[in-house]
């Protein structure tokens, strides 16, 4: 795989404090904006008419409102098996999931579902691609069985756009390395939308979001910055220098970088809070870690981690009146976010996740319905 595969090196923590005692990435920025423009911007190897969602960069906000208007419309029958919809009655979606998920397979199964469709899914082990079979030659197979669309997730950033590039129907990403998640950034901005009384226009202007933690190695991150500030919101990326390198204001218009949460915390409207990405570090979570527990040479870097960046209970209190907690999920609780913050009411976390269906149907609905 090329640029952001598995064989590249991840950013390395080393157990020393912020700003200054946390180490330099060896993912440095310049290398990580050039893997990211790469991925962005490949050779057009699709046909004019197929329709794939592959990222929201690049993406304007009135592209992305058409999505998230109709998920608003979805959202009263989303959790309803008796929606009785048939939308998309004989079509089939192929979920292809060559990494772990819980929230965003099962919900695209229930999305196709809610619509009429069928379903059918394949995971990375079990499947010929540990046979040594390419991500591109085992979609072909999928789709000669007579697939109407593709959902993929993997571990490679760009592999959503290979596996377009490779066959006829609709793509989606459904998370590709520390590329994109596109229907995770749509289900943010929904939800966030919604908490804020943005409903009926998407409009988040004057809105600020803190993105807290780990955001080099986020594709979560990623697509949330897209959407928010094409829909008018500016988005303070927080963390230490090696999770939240200065240049990532650059992203976007309305992106600011600060690696001082406290200062910025009472400002905010809303705060994401992001796992820790050890699986693209190069090295696992530490048995214990999140209690602070020995078992790692991460523990040290983890106490220091949750000093300045973790929402703490106390750091909850400091939220101004109104202001909404996410978290994208899965959370380490007592890392990232303590108990009381995540099921604080002010915690939007089920919310999100019962929102995304909601946007899954709209964009097999989309990709797939009347019209595409
Ligand atoms: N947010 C998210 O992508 O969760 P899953 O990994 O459980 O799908």
């Amino acid at each position: 795989m090329g640029p952001g595969g598995d064989d590249e090196p991840g950013l390395l923590l080393c157990g020393v404090a912020p700003p200054r005692r946390w180490c330099a990435p060896r993912w440095s920025l310049r290398r990580y904006t050039s893997v990211m423009t790469s991925v962005a911007a490949p050779p057009p190897m699709r046909t004019q008419s197929k329709r794939d969602l592959l990222e929201l960069s690049g993406l304007s906000g009135g592209e992305i409102r058409e999505y998230l208007d109709m998920a608003r419309g979805f959202v009263p029958i989303a959790n309803r098996p008796d929606a009785g919809r048939s939308d998309l009655r004989g079509r089939v979606v192929a979920n292809l999931f060559f990494e772990d998920s819980t929230r965003t397979r099962l919900s695209f199964t229930l999305a196709a579902h809610r619509l009429g469709a069928t379903t059918v899914d394949l995971a990375g082990p079990g499947s010929s691609a540990s046979k040594g079979e390419s991500l591109s030659d085992t979609a072909r197979v999928v789709e000669a069985m007579g697939v109407d669309a593709i959902v993929v997730r993997a571990k490679s950033a760009g592999a959503a756009r290979i596996i377009a590039g490779a066959v006829g129907c609709p793509v989606v990403n459904a998370g590709d390395g520390r590329h994109e998640h596109p229907t995770q950034g749509l289900l943010d901005c929904l939800t966030f939308a919604e908490a804020m009384g943005r409903l009926e226009s998407f409009d988040l202007s004057g809105l600020t979001l803190g993105i807290v933690g780990d955001i080099v190695s986020s594709r979560v991150a990623r697509s949330a910055i897209a959407g928010m500030t094409a829909l008018g919101a500016r988005v303070v990326c927080v963390g230490p220098p090696t999770m939240a390198p200065g240049g990532l204001s650059a992203i976007a218009p309305g992106v600011s970088v600060t690696h001082d949460f406290d200062a910025v915390l009472p400002g905010l409207d809303g705060v994401m809070m992001l796992r820790i990405q050890f699986e693209r570090h190069g090295e696992g979570p530490a048995s214990g870690a999140a209690a602070g527990g020995g078992g790692s040479g991460l523990t040290g870097s983890l106490r220091e981690f949750r000093a300045f960046y973790a929402l703490t209970e106390a750091r909850a209190a400091v939220l101004r009146p109104g202001a909404v907690i996410m978290h994208p999920g899965p959370v380490n609780r007592g890392l990232e976010l303590d108990p009381g913050a995540a099921d604080a009411s002010a915690s939007l976390i089920l919310r999100q996740v019962s929102r995304g269906v909601a946007v899954r149907m709209a964009v097999l609905a989309r990709l797939l319905g009347q019209g595409a």
